[in-house]
């Protein structure tokens, strides 16, 4: 386990993607340990509807991959892609230029990591009100970072992603997840090549807080 304050743990738990050792193998009693600690995050009417699907398989990984770059592909060509979003000054511009290349990067490489995570939620969403969705994904969100602050105190590098949850995406059917179950987000999961993450550029709190009211 690493050292880590519980502050210098949540302000260093980074997208990981670059630092990612593909080589190296993670055991089982390690992830399943950070699902242990994961359960412990809070859920909507104490209801934990929060599952873990972990694909070590290279064959499922690779498929999983495919499907990834496929989603990221059409990802990348929308107006929403992390590069094409320009944040207004040059630093938080290079910054964001430099995610975009670790992205790409990402999604050329995510089936050589050891493990593969994929968040879920008991329920589907078909037909659900927007604060039912909000409520739902607000009972697997949580847990799937409390998963990451627990990999990242074992070692392990993580990076949230949501690109195989666009329509059309084959990751629910290639891991046989039921109709009404909603992915929540999916990581890549590596021991990080170095264990010295930094703080990121984020917004002066002071442009982001709204007191007494917006
Ligand atoms: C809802 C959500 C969706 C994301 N989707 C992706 C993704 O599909 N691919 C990817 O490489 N990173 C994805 N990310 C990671 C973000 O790019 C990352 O959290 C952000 O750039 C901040 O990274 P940092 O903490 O290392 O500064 C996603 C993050 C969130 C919270």
């Amino acid at each position: 386990m690493l050292d880590l304050t519980a502050e210098e743990l949540l302000v260093t738990t980074r997208a990981v993607r670059l630092r990612l050792d593909y080589e190296r193998p993670v055991g089982r009693d390690v992830l399943r340990r950070c699902v242990e600690i994961a359960l412990q995050a809070p859920s909507g009417s104490n209801r934990v509807p929060i599952q873990f699907v972990i694909v070590t398989d290279p064959d499922l990984r690779a498929a999983l991959g495919e499907d990834y770059r496929e989603r990221y592909a059409a990802y990348q060509a929308s107006p929403g892609y992390i590069g094409s979003i320009d944040k207004g000054d040059t630093a938080a511009n290079a910054q964001q230029q430099r995610t975009a290349r670790s992205a790409d990067h990402l999604a050329a490489t995510i089936h050589r990591a050891p493990a593969i995570v994929v968040a879920c939620g008991l329920g589907g969403l078909e037909g659900q009100a927007p604060h039912r969705i909000v409520a739902s994904a607000g009972s697997i969100h949580p847990g799937m970072w409390s998963f990451m602050l627990a990999a990242r105190l074992h070692g392990l590098g993580t990076c949230w992603t949501a690109v195989s949850l666009a329509p059309g995406a084959r990751t629910p059917s290639l891991l046989h997840i039921p109709d009404d179950v909603t992915v929540g987000a999916l990581t890549p999961v590596a021991y990080t090549q170095g264990t010295s993450f930094k703080p990121a550029l984020r917004p002066d709190p002071d442009s982001v807080i709204h007191w007494e009211g917006w």
